[in-house]
């Protein structure tokens, strides 16, 4: 079907190619297989309005927003992420791109990009904001709009904190047995062995010292954890576990 904007002029005369949905590099990606707890978080996300979802790095901001979208799936979803930082005219060039809607003026296109938005009602989630400022020129004057950052953000919006998950319930450690059996044996050593690290983050060369393997292979295999949501990556190459994963993964050391 082709959007009900196909054709039409939108945001001062700019035309729409074709039809369209949202490009697979921009759509949400599934949130973690064993989502768990966080309920009264997903409650306090807004179905209308913005809400700005902040908490230290690794505590579970995008995976909670992954989590709401994937429950709430109404409409368009689109997902932008806002770790490099760059001019927002450069980024709304691509997403315009993306949206089919081409040869929009750097100074128009924020105003392009938030009227497609509002038209098209599609759910927009900006993740890993840094700031107030970098957020701005995206934000539509309605709809949905979830975005995610370490800072608390100054923003006419709900504010949800997140605190490290506790697994109060008990609910964790049977989750990540069902993916710690699953792994295959290079990569459920390595789950072990880095859990013992010292430091809060660990590095390639780190990970291949502790486990007495090439760099090569165990680069593999940490993108691979961090596939199965059982590793966090934060920033180049270092990686850490979520504390709760972390004493899984130590409770494991006598099982070879
Ligand atoms: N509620 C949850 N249930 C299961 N896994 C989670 C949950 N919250 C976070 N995780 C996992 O923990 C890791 C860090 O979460 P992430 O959402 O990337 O953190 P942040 O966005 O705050 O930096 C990811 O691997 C993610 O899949
Ligand atoms: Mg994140």
């Amino acid at each position: 079907m082709s959007d009900v904007l196909a054709g039409r002029t939108v945001a001062g005369g700019f035309r729409l190619r074709g039809p369209h949905g949202i490009p697979a590099q921009y759509r949400p990606p599934a949130p973690p297989k064993h989502f768990v707890g966080r309920e009264r978080e997903l409650e306090r996300l807004r179905p209308n309005g913005v809400t700005v979802v902040s908490g230290p790095a690794g505590v579970g901001k995008t995976a909670l927003v992954l989590k709401w979208l994937h429950d709430h799936r109404t409409g368009d979803q689109l997902h932008v992420d806002l770790t490099v930082r760059e001019p927002a005219e450069a980024r709304l060039g691509r997403l315009l791109q993306a949206l089919r809607l081409d040869g929009v003026a750097p100074a128009d296109r924020a105003a392009a990009f938030r009227s497609i938005v509002g038209k098209r009602k599609i759910t927009l989630v900006l993740d890993n904001a840094s700031s107030t400022d970098q957020v701005a020129p995206f934000l539509p004057a309605s709809g949905t709009v979830l975005v995610t950052s370490r800072a608390k953000l100054d923003l006419d919006a709900a504010h949800v904190e997140l605190e490290p998950l506790t697994d109060e319930s008990g609910s964790l450690a049977p989750l990540l047995d069902l993916s710690y059996v699953e792994l295959p044996e290079r990569q459920a050593r390595l789950y072990r062995l880095c859990a013992w690290h010292p430091g809060t983050h660990f590095d390639v060369p780190e990970a291949a010292a502790i486990a007495g393997e090439s760099e090569c292979d165990v680069e593999d295999a940490l993108d691979d954890l961090v596939e199965k949501a059982l590793l966090t990556e934060v920033g180049d190459d270092a990686f850490r576990f979520h504390d709760l994963v972390r004493a899984h993964a130590r409770a494991k050391r006598h099982i070879s």
